[in-house]
């Protein structure tokens, strides 16, 4: 099997058959020419339906995380929608009690009136999820680690759970990557991605992507989501996405690296009161984590002594660090998290959470300490 470091580094890289050109080409086309029988010798009929680029960048997607199809769509949210459109009215959803706040809203606000009904659970604790999964239960959306508060979920442990429940474990696997963790090898049967975030790296490009593994009937109506209402990703997106990726398995390390060194010294800060990374050996998920994740990821959140206006104040003062939601570019940023989730939101008010770039550590130590007034 080709390494995942090696299949990032030639990701659209497909030698053109017309020109020899090294890197595939964007195919903008949204139309393909009929043969004179009628029939699409090329196997391309209109770019909503499938597309070249968006098809160069389903098979690589689908290569790395060890699947056999993946649908690529306009955002991550455009993909969390399908797939909970490719359930039925009825059915149940068992949502991790900290996944993305966007994917809960997302339930609440539009999916309630489409007749499914969903728990939040804490699928850090398999009592809980036991007692919420009811016989109408579908689908178990885990994400681990979780946003904002990094907890770990024991993918294995859920996926056998689901298996026993006749549910389907789906894995938002955003913030990890098939670099970092592969949870269809864990058991999981579909794997979430907001290609916005390390995938396509550069803060640059919105796409979003489910993959699957072999027979599941779900993926079927994902893909029907994605080519008959259309919420695709575009072609200059798709290429974009694969050209960030190509770099990934150089970038990834390193900012795990960084995130690592930033939470060992926010851990020892006195104005700190929590850090939240499961590289840390004080994390209540880190043997879990080491087990199932290659690295612990280059995304953080810490506590500041006092209050709400405390932790903003921090933020207020970096100077290295960008003041803006998102992550996963070369880029740091970071975030007072229940500002922008909002009520009901259960994020602690004095929680700062950050995405870490590829900065000189030194000066994203030295901007935290400044922020926290050493
Ligand atoms: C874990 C996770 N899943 C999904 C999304 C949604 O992705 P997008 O912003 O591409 O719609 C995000 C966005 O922040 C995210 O962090």
């Amino acid at each position: 099997m080709t390494r995942p470091e090696t299949l990032l580094a030639h990701a659209g890289c497909e030698p053109d058959a017309g020109t020899g050109a090294v890197v595939a080409p964007i195919h903008l086309s949204t139309t393909f020419e009929r043969a004179p029988d009628g029939s699409y010798p090329h196997g391309f009929l209109y770019s909503r339906v499938d597309n070249p680029t968006r098809q160069l960048f389903e098979r690589t997607l689908a290569d790395l995380e060890g699947g056999e199809a993946c649908a690529a769509f306009a955002s991550g949210m455009a993909a969390a929608m399908a797939l909970l459109l490719a359930l039925r009215p009825g059915d149940h959803v068992v949502l991790a009690d900290d996944a993305y706040y966007g994917v809960r809203r997302l339930m609440r606000e539009l999916f309630d009136g489409w007749g499914l009904s969903w728990t939040e659970v804490d699928l850090t604790d398999p009592g809980a999820l036991e007692a919420a999964l009811r016989p109408e239960t579908r689908l178990i959306w885990a994400e681990s680690p979780s946003n904002p508060m990094l907890k770990i979920t024991d993918l294995a442990a859920v996926a056998r759970q689901a298996r026993t429940a006749g549910a389907y474990l789906a894995v938002d696997s955003t913030w990890t990557t098939p670099l970092l963790q592969r949870p269809l090898d864990l058991g999981a049967d579909v794997v979430i991605h907001s290609v916005t975030k390390y995938l396509a790296g550069h803060s640059d490009v919105l796409g979003g992507a489910i993959v699957a593994r072999s027979g599941t009937g779900l993926f079927e109506r994902v893909r029907a989501v994605q080519t008959t209402a259309g919420p695709v990703m575009d072609p200059l997106s798709a290429w974009l996405a694969l050209r960030g990726m190509r770099s990934l398995a150089a970038r990834l390390p390193m900012q795990c690296a960084h995130a690592h060194r930033l939470a060992r010294f926010l851990e020892a800060h006195p104005r700190v009161t929590r850090v939240h990374y499961p590289g840390l050996p004080s994390h209540p998920g880190h043997a879990i984590a080491r087990r199932q994740m290659q690295d612990f990821g280059a995304m953080l959140s810490f506590e500041v002594d006092g209050t709400a206006e405390d932790a903003l104040a921090v933020a207020a003062r970096t100077r290295v660090f960008t003041r803006a939601t998102s992550l996963g570019g070369t880029e740091s940023l970071i975030e007072h998290r229940a500002s922008i989730e909002a009520p009901p939101t259960r994020t602690p008010p004095t929680l700062l959470r950050c995405s870490v770039g590829l900065e000189h550590i030194d000066d994203l130590l030295e901007d935290l300490s400044r922020a926290l007034g050493d």
